[in-house]
């Protein structure tokens, strides 16, 4: 099998939480012979190349993180660029947020299954996994233990062609967290985190405070 690779970010690939997850998938996948080719959203002098990679290749996976809850503007952007294949193309995504609960992921999953069809597509499943905030900001063993284990969903992926398998949904984790880890993160984000956040506000120059709702 080969695969056509999008990273969805807008991040530049060298800062991309994506791509680090994407080169331990890659890793994974390419084990029993899956080649791969990767471009980045990110890059707009790639758009041109993306679109003609999207004609030519049946096997298409789009890797996206969360922004504010849904997919990144530029991946929309582009996406509505292409036009739908109806070729018998197959289409899969690896869906990654900050937050770890997987629940917070399930409308941009729904959303990605509408789009595979939208744009004449099989839709092969999602990868959903959070939790993913500090990737690029670690080094080593530490940075290891969150990507490491997306080689193994690589490896799923390609005996499989999809992310229906039972190991790939247990690889989201919690769908939400149990009620007492809730209410501590919930104590956490409304007085340490809420101080913390209103110093960097007042450092950057807000005057207002960051709960102010002038509408209400
Ligand atoms: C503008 C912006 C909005 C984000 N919104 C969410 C969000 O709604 N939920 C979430 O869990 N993570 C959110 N995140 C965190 C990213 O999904 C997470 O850090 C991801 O790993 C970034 O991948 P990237 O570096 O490839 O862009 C957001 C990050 C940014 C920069």
């Amino acid at each position: 099998m080969h695969v056509m690779i999008i990273n969805g970010s807008p991040r530049v690939k060298k800062f991309s939480n994506t791509d680090m997850i994407l080169k331990e998938f890659t890793k994974g996948m390419c084990e029993n012979g899956t080649t791969f080719e990767q471009y980045e959203v990110s890059d707009r002098e790639q758009w041109d190349d993306i679109r003609n990679a999207f004609i030519s290749n049946q096997n298409i996976l789009i890797a996206l993180p969360l922004y504010v809850e849904c997919i990144p503007g530029l991946l929309l952007e582009f996406l509505e660029t292409l036009e739908p294949k109806n070729d018998g193309s197959k289409m899969a995504f690896i869906l990654q947020s900050g937050f770890a609960e997987g629940i917070q992921l399930r409308c941009g999953e729904a959303y990605l299954e509408i789009l595979a069809g939208k744009l004449g597509c099989e839709y092969m499943g999602t990868l959903v996994k959070g939790d993913n905030f500090s990737i690029r900001f670690m080094e080593g063993k530490q940075k290891e233990r969150i990507t490491v284990p997306y080689a193994a969903m690589g490896r799923e992926f390609s005996a499989c062609g999809n992310f229906r398998s039972e190991k790939c949904k247990k690889f989201t984790g919690p769908e939400i967290f149990p009620a007492p880890v809730r209410l501590l993160v919930r104590l956490v984000f409304n007085t340490l985190a809420k101080k913390s956040f209103a110093r960097i506000s007042e450092g950057l120059g807000c005057t207002r405070p960051l709960d102010y709702r002038p509408y209400s």
